[in-house]
């Protein structure tokens, strides 16, 4: 096997906030077919140790960033994980990025911490003698692992940073640079500095061997002002590195066929569904829903566009339409979708939080999944939603864009569309959108096509494993 290490702040089964973690935890088992060997390292956040079977050190250090390190390798449902134990950064009760107080102030070396160790490894392998022939860094918590790399003098081991979301850079202040091992020499605008400050996740555009983002229409956007938030012209600069690669679903744990949490179904036995759609009303009390019960499940933020839903919803139930919405976040969006449902309990239902099993049966019920995203870099719940006979309703942005055809007459005559989707992302353009679903809805023989055709289209991780297998080898040959 080649070998290939994956630095990230997130992974499935052990640790989830978003798609970020969906990918990492996917993307060990669609390499190995391709001969690719990948340990995932992670901090170690309370509780993950323990999920180790046959935990082994590996990697011991009297002070990383202050404080006692050590890491551990051991599997977790067949992946290959390396946990970085350092009670001091990550031994902490909230959440991986903040607690209740908000965001860690140490987040900077918290994180620098993680890439720090991605170097050491990839300097001196581990005690196993395991040593990657590439480091694959996710975001911008992994981002110093280039430039730690580079300062090293490592060339031996290739560096490769995926953008999962451009908006979340790694910002720290100038005054952090000794605290975070950078070297002062380093801070001119050719590496370091951003802005007057540090970015993590610029060393990591700037120093990484390739950069790849998570889908070829943001792999665009990316290299403009409006999308870049800032990094367009270090993204410009290396367009040459720059490759989209979209991700895929992972079918082991997102097919209605064999989902342990719904009840099952299939393209062929397409019924069986509604006996999902059944039960979600009666857990969300909600009365008869004529028309397309639509789903969200999401972070709630403006990126997803989710503060455009409340004023389109007197409309979409009017013409028989019911929703619930799933997801946690920006309390002025939570609140205008919580009054929604009090005023319309019998077509609207809102839970707040985080609930992965609900997730799944909101996919498995639902008629329609609704991403309404401003910028969307992938995107995963649209995908999840075609694999469910459950019709996307997307902004044209991003990995939208790059995963859903819309239902417009070329695409219907040709017997190829999967959903609808709407440009720009703004209130008229969406509220258009959901009319044209509502239209579909009605032409059971047209929804049934759109519902046939989603459930069939590739979106497992084939391609998109092949793809980074391929630039592993042209990186490392
Ligand atoms: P992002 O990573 O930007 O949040 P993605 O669509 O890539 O968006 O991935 C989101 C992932 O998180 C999906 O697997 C989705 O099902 C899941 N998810 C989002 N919100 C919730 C929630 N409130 N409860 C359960 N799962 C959620
Ligand atoms: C980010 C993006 C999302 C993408 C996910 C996995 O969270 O916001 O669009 O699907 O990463 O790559």
């Amino acid at each position: 096997m080649r070998r290939v290490l994956s630095v990230a702040s997130e992974c499935v089964p052990l640790l989830k906030t978003g798609g970020l973690a969906d990918v990492v935890g996917a993307l060990p088992k669609a390499l190995k077919e391709h001969g690719w060997g990948m340990r995932v390292l992670l901090p170690a956040y309370p509780g993950l140790i323990q999920k180790l079977t046959k935990p082994v050190v590996v990697w011991k250090d009297a002070d990383l960033f202050g404080g006692k390190a050590q890491i551990l390798s051991g599997q977790v449902e067949g992946l290959d994980m390396l946990l970085l134990d350092a009670p001091h950064l990550y031994d902490r009760a909230g959440g991986p990025y903040s607690g209740p107080g908000g965001d860690y102030p140490d987040n900077p070396e918290r994180f620098a911490a993680l890439s720090w160790a991605a170097k050491e490894i990839a300097a001196e392998g581990l005690s196993d003698g395991w040593r990657p022939e590439i480091v694959h860094c996710h975001d911008w918590q992994a981002g110093f692992a280039p430039a730690f790399m580079r300062y090293a003098g490592i060339e031996d081991v290739k560096s490769i940073v995926t953008v999962h979301n451009i908006a979340f850079q790694g910002n720290a202040p100038v005054d952090r640079l000794q605290a975070l091992k950078l070297p002062p020499s380093g801070f001119t605008s050719d590496e370091l500095e951003y802005w007057g400050n540090l970015s993590s996740l610029k060393a990591g555009l700037v120093m990484a061997d390739a950069i790849t983002t998570v889908s070829p229409t943001y792999a665009n956007e990316l290299m403009r002002g409006e999308y870049g938030l800032g990094l367009e012209g270090v993204i410009q600069k290396r367009a040459n590195d720059l490759h989209g690669i979209l991700n895929g679903v992972d079918t082991e744990i997102w097919s209605p066929e064999t989902d342990p949490h719904i009840e099952n179904f299939s393209a062929k036995a397409l019924a069986d569904k509604a006996k999902n759609r059944a039960a979600l009303i009666k857990e969300f009390k909600l009365g008869p829903v004529p028309g397309p019960l639509a789903v969200v499940i999401s972070r709630l933020t403006t990126q997803k566009g989710l503060d455009l839903i409340p004023s389109l919803l007197t409309e979409f139930t009017w013409r028989g339409g019911g929703l619930i919405v799933l997801g946690s976040g920006d309390p002025q969006i939570e609140m205008a979708l919580l009054h929604e449902a009090d005023l319309n309990p019998t077509r609207i239902g809102m839970r707040i939080g985080y609930d992965d099993p609900l997730s799944h049966r909101l996919f498995a019920g639902g008629d329609a999944v609704l991403v309404p995203s401003r910028f969307e870099p992938c995107g995963l719940t649209q995908m999840y939603g075609l694999r469910y006979g459950t019709i996307p309703v997307v902004a044209a942005t991003g990995g939208l864009n790059d995963t859903v055809i819309d239902a417009n007459p070329a695409a219907v005559a040709a017997g190829v569309a999967t959903g609808v989707v709407f440009h720009p992302t703004d209130g008229l353009a969406f509220a258009q959108g959901l009319r044209r679903l509502i239209t579909l809805y009605e032409d059971k023989k047209a929804w049934r096509q759109l519902q046939r055709n989603g459930m069939k289209a590739e979106l497992d991780w084939g391609r998109s494993s092949a793809a980074y297998a391929d630039l592993y080898e042209s990186l490392a040959p």
